[in-house]
């Protein structure tokens, strides 16, 4: 039988990446796909690759439908407002909000590094934020190198990691979004500042990193936005409890998932792939690594992350 997929936030960045990427990964044709959208878009239709779709509204109709995979990205507000029911339906819900990414029994999960976090009886699984999951995918090799004692990450994160308005806020030179304006801006805070004086994207990092690492890892981060379309980056500094070396890493680095190259990396060359670049990797100390990360936020930072996970669970 046909699995029956729902896309809820199908036209944002997220959702329609994550169509781009179910074409990619062969789970588009032959599959009964629903693309749910708020009352604003509803009624439209919506044409991705000639195939023709009616664009739904989230209601009680769409919870009997009986869907196997249910991909949410239209905000945390609706997640925790219908994840659940849908789950509770028989669905695998694949939330890409951070609705429920702090909720111990929740899995917060990154693929290719605690896919066995999922077991049978799982029905809603989160994905990471889009920051933690580049870094996640590095520093799971790196420990392969020894004990974490410290992790400083700072991070340049385009304008689509806020959403489609922000997004178009850089293309046109608008301010509904940023509301200081982000052509030739960058803001040093991603989110509210919170209680421990970090930021919201600061302290998500800081969490979730530890919950897919299954391990508690002494990580200090700044987020910041810039003025770039899609493509987040990280400087990161790891400080180990025993020597490390360059060769070494270099060698526990060398997969399928993770690229890295001598030279700079561009964001033009990291946009579009699923694939976690790393360059200028260098020791200071006998102890510590310096290295940069970049990663498309959009798909290896959301919709690749969240449709490789359908794919094993198939
Ligand atoms: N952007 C990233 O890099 C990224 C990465 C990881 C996680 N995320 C998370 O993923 C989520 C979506 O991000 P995005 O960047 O794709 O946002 P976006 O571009 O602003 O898209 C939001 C989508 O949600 C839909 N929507 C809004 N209200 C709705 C409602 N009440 N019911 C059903 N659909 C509704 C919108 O439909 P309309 O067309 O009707 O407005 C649109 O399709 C956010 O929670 C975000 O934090 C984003």
């Amino acid at each position: 039988m046909k699995n029956k997929i729902a896309i809820i936030g199908a036209t944002g960045l997220v959702g329609n990446t994550i169509l781009k990427v179910l074409l990619e990964e062969n789970l588009f044709w032959g599959y009964d796909i629903s693309l749910f959208v708020s009352s604003r878009s509803a009624g439209k239709e919506f044409l991705f690759e000639g195939r023709r779709f009616r664009l739904l509204e989230l209601d009680e109709n769409a919870l009997s439908q009986k869907f196997d995979f249910v991909f949410f990205s239209a905000g945390s507000k609706v997640s925790l407002m219908w994840a659940k029911r849908f789950a509770d339906m028989g669905a695998v819900v694949i939330d890409n909000t951070s609705a429920f990414r702090k909720e111990k029994t929740i899995p917060l999960v990154v693929p290719e590094i605690n896919f066995e976090n999922i077991s049978n009886h799982t029905k809603l699984i989160s994905n990471p934020n889009c920051s933690t999951i580049q870094l996640a995918v590095v520093m799971h090799k790196l420990m392969l190198l020894g004990e974490i004692e410290k992790v400083v990450v700072s991070t340049y994160q385009s304008v689509s990691g806020a959403g489609r308005r922000a997004f178009l806020d850089l293309k046109n030179n608008a301010k509904n979004v940023f509301k200081c304006g982000i052509n030739d801006e960058i803001i040093a805070k991603i989110g509210e500042i919170q209680e421990n004086d970090y930021a919201e994207e600061e302290n998500k990092i800081m969490f979730e990193l530890s919950k897919i690492l299954g391990k508690t890892i002494d990580i200090s981060a700044t987020a910041v936005r810039v003025p770039t379309s899609v493509g987040h980056a990280e400087s990161v500094y790891v400080k180990f409890k025993n020597n490390v070396s360059v060769i070494d890493a270099l060698a526990v680095l060398d997969c399928e998932h993770i690229k890295v190259l001598n030279d700079v990396v561009y964001l033009k060359d990291v946009r579009e792939t699923n694939v976690t670049y790393v360059c200028r990797l260098r020791q200071k100390n006998k102890n510590e690594l310096e290295f940069f990360v970049m990663a498309d936020n959009l798909r290896r930072g959301a919709a690749y992350n969240a449709v490789k996970i359908m794919k094993k669970l198939i």
